[in-house]
């Protein structure tokens, strides 16, 4: 036999993993586990059975949660919460560094019990999940550390309630605990029902790490105790699973004051172009769509390839797909292992077999007989609206599609209700960095995929939901200011009789791509001075008028592409334009409201003006040192078009206050004007059409309030919505976003000081953090 005939035959021999360790200590557990409450573990109570998908034998119970459990659970994190704040950033550290070194120590049976209970390759629990996990809790160990010198403002928000999936059963617990604790809150976390034995294994470390009672709270159970932990007294959500499971739990939570983040599905692009290195492209496909079988939210699940070169793509595809090795996740050299359960499998096969389009290949590869395992499959020539090439399979099931020029490569990526993360494979790194600002998606990876680390935002945009974890910006999901706010006071409107003092009807519109605009109601509403003379009528905005702003909005998507500087000339120029106005809008402030406070005001809007042109240019993105070959570029992009409820109480400095850090950061905004006291807006309007302020950017409409803000939040093409109305409206605000998931920010309540704002506050909401995961280096 020659070396090149045993090359040809030779095979990986089996490389099993033992399993006894982490069977000893389940057996060690009584088999049964209840749940871990004020740093106990409960008895056992209602079970159900925790499989191993890959052989369908019964790992152990576990304990279906209560309300009786949550509850007191929630308590338990509710009396630990002021003392873990109050020892201290460096204190905490301390604790989690000691979680990050037991993870270490204890590496090897977590890696196990991993892959045993979700079925995945122990060489991705071993070298992907539980190093990851330890990453996270060292990460977070230093962000506790520098939280008061570096975030000398931000207090913790409380008592945190976590819902996680089963895709990562440990990195996604660490995930929300690290940097939860971190800030000095504490957790009550639901681990999914298929997965919760390496967080049954992190509850028994807690004690050894020190962490107090109370501060991490594990409870089991389905969707109904996820649903209860939701529910419960807690003053955040933090989730991650299906966008369906994520809707219901925006609903849920709306106008109920609760911080949430959403982290939910995706069917994110892989483009690759005629110039890539097209062996390194097929092989990061393995790692794109056949890590974890396919059970990731950020898969690269959508292949796009470029013409010129994709027949010989596909063909060195599948015969990459024939090798892939599909079995026993314990055994070392395997590929691909087990789907996380049968209703998953049967999931896959549905979506699978009720597709009829394209061509279908399944890997030629050996598939053990029994147990939930799926082939590496690869589904061609398929069209961009193709179900599959729309809906998250969440399998090894690749989808894809052709492109022949880079505009269409990017218009069929962004044709999608998701945003997670893109791969780009080129060997041109101009076309590479021109295409990654272009994508719709949270993450961006070149030549180079599924790459994620502590230090990174990790997140997306669109219905792949909101807020980052990880990264500087992962820690403002588990703070709040500490800045005293005073409560929001309703306002009514003032009321009198009469024709104007000067005898003029003065009639105002509404602003809708930069012209005055009639409202589509044909209705206006009198605006009275406190002394009861008429000062003229203010349009009375409705949905139709929302829906015009929204259009006007969209044309001018070029004012995106400007550059902060360009954008800080013209804020700079419409605060000129307004000093040139001030005593006539002061007058105008002091006749609505009756006061004299109106110089202040204008001054307040002339220094929003001045404050957030200085940051149009400066408030830069970073580049974060990943331990993996290259950098991650965290660019902060605009949001898109925002809408916002402007403050009833600062008629014209909370609208420039809105308004100024949104365009500053490249949005277009439709503002909806303070409900008693319209006309500062509506004399603001002037001041924009002589301020070089392209026609779209800017959109103010007047009128009731609530139609507006439910108009605005079921919108599918505003991409946020800010709240500093009337608190009422938070609800209506919060329930109707849950349509395509958009961004929201209400203020529950507490009123924003417009001559002191939270600059860099309104800043962080303007914009959208996408990671671009660069080569750079050796
Ligand atoms: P799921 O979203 O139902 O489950 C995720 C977690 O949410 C689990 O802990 C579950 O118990 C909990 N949960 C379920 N219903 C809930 C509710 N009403 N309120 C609060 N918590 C609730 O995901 P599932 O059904 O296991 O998988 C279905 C599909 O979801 C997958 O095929 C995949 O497309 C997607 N998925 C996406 C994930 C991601 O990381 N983006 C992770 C898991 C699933």
């Amino acid at each position: 036999m020659t070396v090149s005939e045993i090359f040809e035959t030779m095979d990986y021999g089996t490389a099993p993993e033992s399993a006894a360790e982490a069977l000893a200590w389940i057996v060690d557990q009584g088999g049964k586990f209840g749940h871990f409450i004020d740093g106990e573990m409960t008895a056992a109570g209602t079970p159900f059975e925790t499989r191993n998908p890959a052989t369908g034998d019964v790992l152990a119970t576990l304990t279906q949660g209560t309300q009786a459990d949550v509850d007191a659970a929630v308590k338990a994190a509710r009396r630990a919460q002021p003392k873990w704040e109050a020892a201290g950033g460096p204190a905490r550290a301390k604790v989690l560094y000691a979680l990050a070194r037991l993870l270490q120590k204890h590496s090897r049976l977590f890696a196990v019990l991993e892959s045993l209970d979700n079925g995945k390759p122990i060489r991705e629990a071993r070298d992907i999940d539980i190093p990851q996990a330890q990453r996270h809790f060292y990460f977070h160990a230093g962000m506790a550390q520098l939280m008061p010198s570096e975030l000398p403002d931000a207090q913790a928000l409380g008592v945190c309630g976590q819902v996680i999936p089963w895709n990562f059963p440990l990195l996604m617990l660490a995930w929300k605990i690290a940097p939860a604790l971190a800030m000095g809150n504490t957790v009550v976390l639901k681990p999914a029902e298929y997965t919760s034995l390496t967080a049954m294994l992190f509850a028994d470390i807690c004690g050894q790490a020190g962490v107090p009672k109370g501060v991490v709270n594990i409870v089991t159970g389905d969707g109904a105790v996820g649903e209860m932990v939701v529910s419960a007294d807690v003053d955040k959500v933090a989730f991650t699973g299906s966008t369906a499971v994520g809707r219901r739990i925006r609903e849920a939570t709306a106008g109920s004051g609760k911080a949430l983040t959403l982290e939910l599905g995706g069917k994110s692009p892989y483009i690759v172009f005629d110039d890539a290195d097209i062996d390194s492209a097929v092989e990061g496909l393995v790692d794109a769509i056949w890590f974890n079988q396919g059970q990731v939210c950020c898969a690269g699940s959508r292949l796009l390839v470029h013409e010129p070169v994709a027949d010989l793509f596909h063909t060195k595809l599948r015969a990459r797909m024939d090798k892939l090795r599909v079995g026993s996740p314990l055994d070392k050299s395997i590929d691909v292992g087990a789907i996380v359960d049968p209703k998953q499998h049967e999931t896959i096969s549905a979506l699978v077999s009720a597709n009829t389009a394209g061509e279908t290949y399944v890997a030629d590869c050996a598939i053990p007989e029994t147990g939930s395992f799926y082939p590496p499959t690869l589904i061609t020539d398929l069209q961009p609206a193709d179900t599959l090439m729309q809906e998250e399979i969440f399998g090894p099931v690749l989808v894809s599609s052709t492109f022949r020029t880079p505009a269409e490569a990017v218009s069929i990526a962004n044709n999608t209700r998701y945003g997670l993360a893109a791969t780009i494979w080129s060997e041109n790194v101009n076309l590479a960095l021109d295409i990654a600002p272009k994508l719709v998606a949270g993450i961006v990876w070149i030549n180079g995929t599924n790459m994620m680390d502590a230090a990174a935002g990790f997140g997306g945009v669109r219905e792949s939901g909101f807020g980052r974890e990880g990264g500087w910006e992962g820690l403002s999901a588990y703070t709040k200011s500490k800045a005293p706010q005073k409560q929001v006071k309703p306002i009514a409107p003032m009321t009198g009789s009469g024709a104007p003092s000067d005898g003029i009807d003065r009639t105002a519109k509404l602003y809708i791509g930069g012209k005055q605009a009639r409202p589509d109601s044909g209705y206006s509403a009198q605006v009275w001075a406190k002394n009861g003379v008429l000062l003229g009528h203010a349009p009375q905005a409705s949905r139709k008028d929302v829906r015009n702003a929204v259009e006007a909005a969209h044309a001018a998507k070029g004012w995106s592409k400007t550059t902060g500087h360009l954008r800080a000339q013209i804020l700079y120029f419409i605060a000129e334009n307004l000093t040139a106005r001030a005593e006539e809008f002061a007058h105008r402030l002091d006749q609505m409201q009756g006061g004299k406070t109106g110089a202040k005001e204008v001054e307040a809007a002339v220094q929003s003006l001045f404050t957030y042109a200085a940051w149009a240019d400066k408030y830069d993105g970073q580049v974060h040192g990943v331990p993996i070959r290259g950098v991650a570029m965290a660019m902060k992009e605009p949001v898109g078009v925002i809408g916002a409820l402007c403050s009833a109480a600062a008629p014209l400095a909370g609208l420039v206050g809105a308004m100024a850090p949104a365009i500053a950061m490249g949005n277009r905004v439709i503002l909806s004007a303070s409900e008693p006291f319209p006309l500062a807006a509506t004399d603001f309007s002037q001041v924009l059409e002589t301020s070089d302020v392209p026609a779209g950017v800017v959109n103010i409409l007047t009128g009731p309030q609530g139609d507006v803000a439910d108009a605005m939040a079921r919108h599918m093409d505003i991409d946020a919505v800010w709240s500093f109305g009337d608190p009422d409206l938070d609800q209506v605000v919060e329930a109707g976003s849950a349509s395509n998931l958009k961004r929201t920010w209400v203020q529950n309540g507490k009123a924003i000081d417009w001559a002191t704002p939270p600059a860099k506050t309104f800043l962080s909401q303007a914009t959208e953090i996408k990671n671009i995961w660069v080569p750079y280096g050796e």
